[in-house]
């Protein structure tokens, strides 16, 4: 098949969450399967003066209408993994910028503008190029207005840019909503800005578009496909959602085992597996070296890595200042985001600095290293469409502690609900039964045998994408 992904973000290049690795393992896992596949990413500045796209080569300058005006943009091409090209979308006044969606403190003000050019900018390649694919793919809201883009391109210019779209919701939380006057750039026609089209509230929703206009529509997990269709987690899409249940699926992440395998991981001190665990002590004494601890340090080590964000479940952690305050135990957490959340945890690190820790920055290695050095791993999201790094936690032998939401239901078995295949531990993301949580890890962690158990266990589950990928070329292949 010959398929095309447009997002926002594809690790190596860009990424501030999930979404980057997600759309760069599922590009790749199609590529290894033969299909012929095109990815279109902004070509941010940090993804232009960055390491990975040295051979990159100016190969079309476009002329994208928005509004009244055409704007000029140029797209760079290169060749990442056999199979994969890459489309590098540029234009200065856009997304040369710092950061691809805020300034740190705020989102852009032209994030509409931004993100309309790069959906209108993808459709005019697949026209000038005459790609005929099988399938568009379009990841979150910033992509969330192509189906439209698209079908009103091939009316207009009476040709058949793509046969099928899908549209996968990686977050439902986040849907792109504008001023009304947003949709002048879009040329599309006066009448999809109403109630059972792009608006939302008198404004203007690009995530709506994806909802209501690809020909599927997925998400990532079976338990957020439910999740979403209830007003609890619908953030207000609940009802839009309700309406295409025939063509929505929930298909589960994957992780890309080139990049998260403890045995290859070349960013790590040293390397193990879950026939030979060694090289896990060594992580584990590094990362608490990397915070001036004692590497020998015998009790429990929690690590958490996420954007400093509401969903995470950061609120929990603040709220157990007196669990960490008592117990024999260490914690590290790694992320960045909301100043309000650098602030707390950072409050929280200095007032026992010989337990917490806390690194506020974008660190690749260092996540890694969490994942290797910790014997526990903390996510206790509000919600969670899938969530990545449970998956890792388990392939790095570190025992996730998961909220029972959205895809950590799908991927974490709960250790005292099933001895015999638990690989986690799970508990409603509230104060108290979190807690509870922790005192039970302390428990695991003060038999080694049994924690040992759960380790292996955790570490020969497959979440591998080479598995991961057959539902999504199954759903390609039926809505084609
Ligand atoms: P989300 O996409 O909602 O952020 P996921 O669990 O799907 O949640 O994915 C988060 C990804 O981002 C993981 O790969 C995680 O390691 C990574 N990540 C989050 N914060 C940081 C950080 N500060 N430094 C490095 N990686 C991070
Ligand atoms: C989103 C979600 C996260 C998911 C990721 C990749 O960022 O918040 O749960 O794992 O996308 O699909």
């Amino acid at each position: 098949m010959r398929i095309v992904h447009a997002a926002s973000e594809m690790f190596p290049y860009i990424k501030t969450g999930g979404l980057a690795d997600a759309v760069a393992a599922l590009a790749g896992a199609l590529a290894d399967k033969g299909h012929q596949v095109a990815v279109f990413i902004p070509g941010y500045r940090s993804v232009l003066d960055g390491p990975h796209v040295a051979g990159a080569t100016l190969s079309h300058k476009l002329k994208v209408e928005m509004g009244d005006a055409f704007l000029a943009g140029d797209v760079y091409t290169l060749n990442p993994r056999a199979g994969v090209t890459l489309y590098l979308i540029c234009r200065e006044e856009f997304f040369d910028r710092k950061l691809p969606y805020w300034t740190g403190e705020r989102d852009y003000d032209d994030n509409d503008a931004r993100f309309i050019f790069f959906q209108k900018a993808v459709v005019e390649l697949l026209r000038l190029t005459d790609f005929k694919a099988d399938i568009v793919h379009c990841h979150d809201w910033q992509t969330g207005m192509l189906p439209v883009i698209l079908r009103e391109a091939e009316r207009r210019y009476e040709v058949t840019l793509a046969l099928k779209t899908v549209f996968t919701i990686h977050n439902i939380a986040y849907q792109g909503v504008f001023p009304r006057k947003a949709f002048a750039l879009s040329n599309l026609p006066e009448e999809l800005m109403t109630i059972d089209g792009l608006e939302y509230y008198d404004q203007m929703c690009m995530l709506k578009g994806g909802i209501l206009y690809a020909d599927r529509v997925t998400t990532v997990s079976p338990q957020y496909a439910k999740e979403i269709q209830t007003p609890e987690f619908g953030n207000g899409m609940d009802g839009v959602i309700r309406t295409r249940l025939e063509d929505l699926h929930g298909l589960l992440n994957g992780i890309d085992t080139a990049v998260w395998n403890p045995a290859i991981d070349a960013s790590l001190p040293a390397r193990y597996d879950a026939d030979d665990l060694i090289g896990k002590s060594v992580c584990r004494g590094n990362l608490l070296k990397e915070f001036g601890w004692d590497a020998k340090f015998t009790g429990p080590v929690f690590g958490m890595v996420c954007r400093f964000t509401p969903a995470k479940g950061l609120d929990l952690i603040l709220g157990a200042k007196e669990f960490f305050a008592q117990k024999n135990c260490r914690l590290v957490v790694l992320g960045a985001g909301e100043k309000k959340y650098e602030l707390s945890l950072r409050e929280f690190a200095a007032t026992m600095p010989n337990k917490v820790a806390v690194c506020v920055r974008q660190d690749e290695r260092m996540s890694h290293l969490v994942e290797a050095g910790a014997d526990f791993f903390l996510m206790p999201s509000l919600f969670e469409p899938c969530g990545l790094n449970q998956m890792y936690s388990q392939a790095y032998g570190t025992v996730p502690l998961v909220s029972n939401v959205g895809g950590l239901v799908d991927t974490v078995t709960d250790i005292d609900a099933n001895s015999a295949a638990g690989t986690g531990i799970v508990f409603a993301p509230e104060q108290e039964k979190f807690e509870a949580g922790l005192q039970r890890a302390l428990g695991l962690y003060a038999e080694p045998a049994k924690y040992a158990a759960v380790q292996r266990r955790a570490m020969q589950r497959d979440f591998s994408w080479t598995k991961a990928v057959a539902a999504y070329e199954q759903l390609y292949t039926e809505a084609l």
